[in-house]
């Protein structure tokens, strides 16, 4: 039996010994797939995901978007457009427009603030997911009507971190995740199975920051090698490890919204499937329109670049109804303990 206090209470040579092993997988996914249907609902929200800029600024080793990669045909949408697609996606019912792009300076502090004033005119949830900007922008944002700030974390190992971000730090990061807890936003963490030289006492690292921030939302995918990257030549994140690891959030943070992620669905046909099984409740259909769609390609292998225009809302939903649970019709905002069912 494993011990679920000890997974809670974040004891890290306990987490370091499970996650190295298969041998308690079965056990693991039970527990969290009860937690979730007990803390979270039969409900699975969808998050609809407009992917609007792929230049950025970074350089992150992993990543497709980095700055130094010329083998990728660069992309920005305009304020209207980005704004129309968000109409589009609430006449589809959607309750959620998470605006994602690389780091993008060209988006001034004005146009993003006009973004959200627009949006929200849509009476939709709004994620910001553009990585790190200044704290003084984060608060404009904020008040502006921005509920959701995503930004994963993709290490909390600080050597590994300065390694894959030369000239950051894993201190820095959390510092910005720690500023917009604080000013309110349902703040996103999360990271990356399999990255090279991971261990899997960095992987109980992860479950520990996820814990320390107590993040409303987790996204946890495995790495994808790009060849257009540095780590071309690495091996990558495995399903069952990437799965392992959804679970345990989904025990260290029962009331977290953990999406069944992108590069989960990209790895195995039925990756996202197993991820809502084994503790998710999100998933996020991508919306961002063509031609620009292909283009943001963060690691190969990438599913749903060529669909029909809105396809995946259609094809998340079949998904959701296909293992037995629930189309979330709300906005999805993170549930308190206090409204947890105790009939479980
Ligand atoms: N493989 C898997 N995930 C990746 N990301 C970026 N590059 C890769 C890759 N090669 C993830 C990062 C980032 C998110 C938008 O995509 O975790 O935060
Ligand atoms: Fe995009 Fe299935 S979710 S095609």
């Amino acid at each position: 039996m494993i011990d679920v206090k000890k997974i809670q209470n974040i004891d890290l040579d306990y987490l370091t010994h499970i996650i190295e092993t298969d041998k308690y997988d079965e056990e693991i996914f039970r527990i969290a797939d009860e937690i979730r249907r007990k803390y979270v609902g039969e409900e699975v929200h969808l998050r609809a995901i407009i992917e609007f800029s792929n230049y950025c600024s970074q350089h992150c080793l992993y990543c497709g978007l980095r700055a130094e990669n010329k083998n990728l045909q660069r992309y920005r949408m305009t304020v209207d457009e980005i704004v129309e697609r968000a109409r589009l996606i609430a006449n589809l019912g959607i309750k959620t427009v998470v605006l994602q792009s690389g780091e993008d300076p060209y988006y001034t502090t004005e146009m993003i603030s006009e973004i959200i004033s627009e949006i929200k005119k849509l009476d939709v949830a709004i994620t910001l997911s553009i990585g790190e900007r200044s704290f003084e922008e984060y608060k404009i944002w904020k008040e502006l009507g921005a509920d959701r700030y995503l930004m994963r974390h993709e290490t909390a190992s600080p050597q590994l971190y300065a390694k894959l971000h030369p000239g950051d730090t894993f201190e820095n990061r959390r510092a910005h995740l720690l500023e917009i807890k604080r000013l309110g936003y349902e703040t996103g963490a999360g990271f990356m199975v399999g990255l090279p030289d991971q261990t899997p006492y960095d992987l109980a690292l992860d479950l520990a920051f996820i814990k320390e921030i107590d993040a409303d939302m987790i996204g946890i995918g495995p790495f994808i090698p790009n060849p257009d990257t540095p780590l071309k030549e690495s091996t990558g994140g495995d399903l069952q490890t990437t799965l392992r690891m959804v679970a345990l959030a989904r025990i260290v943070v029962p009331t977290a919204n953990i999406p069944a992620t992108t590069a989960l669905g990209s790895i195995n046909p039925f990756g996202r499937q197993y991820g809502l099984k084994y503790g998710a409740n999100v998933i996020m259909p991508n919306l961002t329109p063509n031609p620009y769609r292909p283009n943001y390609s963060l690691y190969p292998g990438k599913i749903c670049l060529f669909e029909r225009d809105t396809a995946c809302v259609e094809c998340t939903k079949t998904m959701i109804k296909s293992i037995g649970l629930v189309v979330g019709e709300g906005y999805g905002y993170r549930r308190k303990v206090e409204e947890v069912s105790v009939d479980c």
